[in-house]
């Protein structure tokens, strides 16, 4: 069985972990807007494996269509396609909150089910519905939170406190904590779905002499790790640290928390930026070999 791998630098990269051939993609962008990705060469194989890192500067649905389009064009001559989406886009809008919204996550899923034969992703958002309700193929979401506990090693469990904003971060610390034994804390985050304001309900901790971790899935705006650091720092902590999957806005998302003055910020390239220290490919090309057998 002949296995390719389709996409773009970060392909490339897996590619030579797994040393296979690497087939990547041009693409073109016409005044209007449309965009037309392009397979440099044609594929013959039994298998493809597409991986596409959403780049920093790249409209979430720009990537989308590309992703759909190149999908699309391979299953025309390789029956077996893994689709690899490293930051899964819109498994926020998981649920109806207001009347009239649709599932985005969900239909999402329902699209790729069409063209993909295997589904992988990291850190999907998996609140309200899981990756199993969301596609009809088998789907896998990844954790890459025992993985990112290495760039701790310096610091002593006992002396350490790791932190989630909201009771969905708890699968996070409990992955983290396995490689990383220190205590763990799951605070419950309010979001005002209006104004997008955050709350928790408890304030009043003690860190004197502690080091804080903060794990979330993701840094968007910067807020929910805003407050939570807005907290520990009121609680006297001795060092704080940051630690997220999905820098949403690339560089800029590490950017707005060096000026709370964090001991390290740690985070992967499942979006393209430069501060990344977790290559997302040592967990791609370990879980492909071990549970796909590539
Ligand atoms: C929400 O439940 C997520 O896990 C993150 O906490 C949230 O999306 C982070 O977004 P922001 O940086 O905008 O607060």
């Amino acid at each position: 069985m002949q296995t390719i791998i389709v996409g773009d630098k970060l392909a490339e990269k897996l590619a030579q972990y797994l040393r296979l051939d690497v087939i990547t993609i041009e693409e073109r962008v016409f005044p209007d807007g449309e965009i037309k990705p392009k397979l440099k060469k044609e594929i013959k194989a039994d298998n493809a494996v597409l991986l596409l890192q959403k780049r920093e500067s790249e409209n979430i649905n720009d990537y989308l269509i590309k992703y759909f389009l190149i999908a699309r064009k391979i299953k025309e001559t390789v029956p077996k396609l893994i689709g690899i989406m490293p930051y899964f886009p819109y498994a926020r809008q998981d649920a109806v909150f207001e009347d009239g919204e649709p599932i985005s996550s969900l239909y999402l899923g329902e699209l790729l089910s069409h063209i993909l034969d295997v589904f992988i992703t990291c850190n999907m958002h998996e609140h309200r519905k899981k990756i199993s309700d969301l596609f009809r193929i088998p789907a896998y979401n990844l954790s890459l939170f025992n993985d990112l506990a290495k760039y701790f090693n310096d610091l002593n469990p006992q002396e350490t406190i790791v932190i989630g904003p909201d009771r969905e971060a708890k699968t996070f610390v409990d992955d983290f904590c396995q490689n990383f034994p220190a205590e763990k804390i799951i605070l419950a985050k309010e979001r005002n779905t209006k104004t997008g304001e955050i709350s928790f309900s408890e304030k009043n901790f003690d860190f004197q002499n502690k080091n804080i971790i903060i794990i979330d899935d993701m840094v968007a705006t910067g807020g929910t790790i805003f407050e939570v650091a807005t907290m520990v720092q009121k609680a006297k902590a001795k060092t704080i640290s940051f630690v997220f999957v999905h820098p949403v806005f690339g560089d800029a998302s590490v950017e707005s928390l060096l000026k709370l003055n964090p001991q390290k910020i740690v985070t992967t390239n499942t979006i393209e930026n430069s501060k990344y220290q977790l290559d997302i490919n040592e967990c791609l090309n370990n879980f492909l070999k071990q549970e796909l057998k590539i």
